[in-house]
């Protein structure tokens, strides 16, 4: 997998030219077997997000995370040395999980069964009647997965020796990552959500504005309007795996009502006041991570963990970079992940009735307009990946 040291910012008339046209296979957005391809090929061992580094400010900070696709519960801690590993919760001994708590934090872990206990570094640090295991210690130690962090997201990999960093496997984006809210955040809100959908039949829904005027058609009246009634970005970008898209903003929308009015007015005083600068640019990371800017005060990211087939867990968050210290900043906070819940509530309909309908099998192949493009991307993307994968095991049989 190559990774262009940069991203093609093109304007959205000229990225149209450079896609395909054609119908491609649904297949994979419902097929049990592809499901399990992509999980190997895709889940499997490229960098998955799963938390921020203010969730675990001090030493011994812990969060438990459970990634069903790699049937994992992990630890993610920081060590006394300030570093962020990830442990698999699993006691070396037979098996039993460390830790059923959300999060917390302690300078040990001890194993409820026979009390082995491990250190924040991993390090099994003590075990009764240990002499009688024949193994020495360091062999024991909790099974780490691998941790970076990017602008204070962070980011595992199953695959034991990944191709490449984090910085890398994002490219030039990870540049722009660090310029966002986000990498300053010392605090969030967060909500979870589960939907019966396939993860890239979710996540294509967060890809395209051509659903906006008609399901959103007053939610949405910010990024359409009479002159772009379909809401077209004004550029598309392409980054090896990864997308963004620019989107265009109606400058006469129609007046929202007056608290939200307010929310989104005292949204923009703070984030004046803060020195936060929110870009206009949202990305689509690879595989299913993206980050949506909403000048001039929001920003919030979505991850979408594949469950199943056709099931996945969404994960918003709205990243701050103070704790609200005054009742307006706390109803601006409260505001803005509201409204964003409520754009998302209306997709949530429109992306479960397509799913049960791509599950039918009665489509054998979806279409995308021009505008679709990002799905597109992303479908050849997986396509590519999951290529690469059956070639490297047929090469090593
Ligand atoms: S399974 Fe953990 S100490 Fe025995
Ligand atoms: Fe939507």
């Amino acid at each position: 997998m190559n990774v262009q040291q940069s991203i093609t910012m093109l304007p959205t008339g000229e990225a149209a030219k450079l896609r395909g046209k054609g119908p491609l296979p649904s297949q994979p957005y419902h097929d049990p077997a592809w499901w399990e391809l992509e999980r190997k090929a895709i889940f499997m061992r490229n960098w998955i997000h799963v938390g921020h580094v203010c969730e675990i400010p001090e030493p011994g900070s812990f969060i438990r995370r459970e990634i069903e696709f790699a049937r994992a519960s992990l630890l993610i801690v920081r060590g006394r040395d300030g570093e962020v590993r990830t442990f698999h919760n699993v006691c070396t001994h037979r098996g039993t999980q460390l830790v059923e708590e959300a999060g917390g934090r302690r300078s040990q872990f001890s194993c409820p069964y026979h009390m082995w206990t491990f250190g924040a570094d991993g390090r099994l640090l003590s075990a009764p009647d240990f002499e009688r295991f024949h193994v020495g210690k360091d062999a024991c130690a909790l099974r780490q997965v691998r941790t970076e962090v990017l602008a204070g997201l962070i980011f595992i990999n199953f695959d034991p020796e990944p191709r490449q960093s984090v910085r890398a496997f994002f490219g030039p984006i990870a540049d722009e990552m660090e310029r966002l809210p986000s990498a300053s955040a010392v605090d969030f809100t967060e909500w979870t959500y589960e939907i019966p959908a396939n993860w890239k039949t979710n996540f294509d829904n967060f890809q395209e504005n051509y659903h906006l005027r008609f399901i959103h058609p007053r939610t949405g009246a910010q990024t359409i309007g009479e002159e772009n009634p379909f809401g077209y970005p004004t550029h598309y970008g392409f980054s090896g795996p990864h997308r963004s898209q620019t989107l265009w903003r109606n400058p006469d929308p129609p007046e929202m009502g007056p608290t939200l009015m307010l929310g989104y007015g005292l949204a923009a005083a703070q984030a004046q006041h803060d020195g936060l600068n929110f870009p206009k640019t949202d990305f689509k990371l690879f595989p299913a991570f993206h980050i949506v800017s909403l000048p001039p005060g929001q920003q919030f990211s979505h991850t979408h963990y594949p469950l199943g087939p056709d099931r996945t867990r969404g994960v918003v968050r709205l990243y701050w970079t103070k704790k609200p210290d005054s009742a307006s900043r706390l109803f601006a906070q409260e505001m803005g992940a509201m409204s964003i819940r409520d754009v998302l509530s209306e997709d949530r309909f429109a992306v479960q009735s397509g799913q049960r309908g791509l599950n039918s099998g009665a489509v054998e192949q979806v279409r995308f307009q021009d505008h679709e493009m990002l799905l597109r991307h992303l479908y050849e993307t997986v396509q590519e990946q999951v290529a690469d994968y059956l070639a490297e095991q047929e090469a090593a049989e």
